[in-house]
């Protein structure tokens, strides 16, 4: 059984999660761990066995070990300069979420990767939540019809981020780097679980605005609709000025049944051509939760995500999350900034395709 070796860029908070993911996936291995501040690399690379190199660059790791697949878990600003990286030097690539910051950055790269997938190398974003249980059963219920034609859906992330939070990093509530806020960075997962399941956006028409934070130059607060090619039309809320912070729910509906995720359970499922059929028959009672709750659950969903890549690298097959998946995800959040910064609803092909991507984004200021 052949090892690859990974090497993680951004030894930070995510970075430590995945190398612990990695530790659990019997056909990886953490072999390089790079950072900025070479005491993060080093501190991880000691609570690892066997002990990885620790580098301040990745230029430096590609140089000294033989890497099969580059982690990039840096700000998120910071994304595509090392995947286009990674991908030169022939390694597979998983770039955390959100793709990068910069949509034009973001649609150039994604040519790059498609290029790559060419000579067969797998790259994938980040969304760890798409291979949870309970929104895997759905999507496949979708896609067999059992739904119908989706006609709505009302996605709401009720979350609560304190200010240490926002002040534990420099790079935290920027545009640069963060690319946004409450949407960009938190609100990502469910937008990309929107478009799974419902395809294309045609047109957004979105607020944001920031009323409980300080110091950040992001909204904490954004709301919007969004009409998709197909017809149905969903409302997005997601915020991280909610206080206690609250579980994510997801309602789709169709033309022959609806399915609610809460808290990413499978909470109800009804399909009009099986009506006995429940949310415990498509989910097992035991992974209700999808074990996204247990003490280990942030493991648990990016060792999910190592399995599919794994997969991909091994069969040929695209993975479960492709960059373009990752680019529509940037598209939406950066279609929700401009509809919001313009005032009126936006096309989201002239968002994807460049049109307006000379919209600054800025968020209303509300004091709470
Ligand atoms: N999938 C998820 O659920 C999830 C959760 C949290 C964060 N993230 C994503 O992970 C990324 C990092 O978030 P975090 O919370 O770990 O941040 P963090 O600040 O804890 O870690 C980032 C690390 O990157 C390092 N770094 C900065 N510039 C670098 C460079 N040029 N080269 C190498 N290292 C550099 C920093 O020193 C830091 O150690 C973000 O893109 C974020 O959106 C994803």
């Amino acid at each position: 059984m052949t090892v690859l070796n990974v090497a993680i860029v951004g030894s930070g908070i995510i970075g430590a999660n995945h190398a612990e993911a990695i530790a659990r996936h019997p056909r990886l291995r953490v072999a390089a761990l790079v950072d900025a501040r070479i005491e993060a690399a080093e501190a991880l690379a000691a609570r690892l066995d066997p002990r990885p190199s620790a580098h301040l660059t990745l230029t430096e790791a590609l140089a000294t070990a033989k890497i099969d697949i580059v982690s990039i878990c840096t700000p998120s600003g910071l994304h595509i300069a090392a995947a286009q990286e990674s991908l030169a030097a022939g390694a597979h690539l998983l770039v955390e979420k959100p793709l990068d910051t910069d949509l034009a950055k973001a649609r150039a790269f994604a040519k790059v990767a498609a290029e790559a997938a060419g000579r067969g190398l797998v790259s994938a974003v980040v969304s760890q939540h798409r291979f949870d249980p309970a929104i895997a059963a759905v999507l496949r219920a979708v896609r067999a019809g059992r739904l119908g034609k989706l006609t709505s859906a009302v996605a709401s992330m009720p979350w609560w981020r304190d200010q240490a939070y926002y002040d534990s990093a420099d790079w935290r509530g920027t545009w640069a780097f963060d690319g946004g806020g409450a949407l960009a960075n938190q609100g990502i997962h469910l937008v990309d679980q929107l478009l799974a399941l419902l395809g294309r956006p045609a047109e957004v028409y979105a607020r944001t605005a920031l009323v409980s934070h300080e110091r950040i130059e992001v909204e904490d607060l954004a709301a919007a609709t969004i009409r998709f090619e197909s017809g149905a039309l969903a409302v997005l809320h997601a915020t991280t000025s909610a206080r206690p912070g609250l579980p994510v729910r997801l309602a789709v509906h169709g033309t022959e049944g609806s399915a609610i995720l809460h808290d990413d359970q499978l909470e109800y499922f009804h399909t009009a051509a099986d009506p006995a059929l429940t949310a415990a028959d498509l989910v097992p009672p035991e992974e209700l939760y999808g074990a996204a709750k247990a003490p280990d659950g942030f493991v648990t969903g990016h060792l999910r995500q190592y399995a599919d890549i794994v997969e991909a690298i091994e069969t040929g097959r695209a993975p479960g999350v492709p960059v373009r998946d990752g680019l529509l995800a940037l598209g939406l959040v950066r279609a929700v900034y401009v509809s919001a910064a313009l005032g009126r609803a936006v096309v989201f092909d002239e968002v994807l395709d460049g049109a307006l991507d000379d919209v600054e984004p800025h968020t209303q200021g509300v004091t709470p």
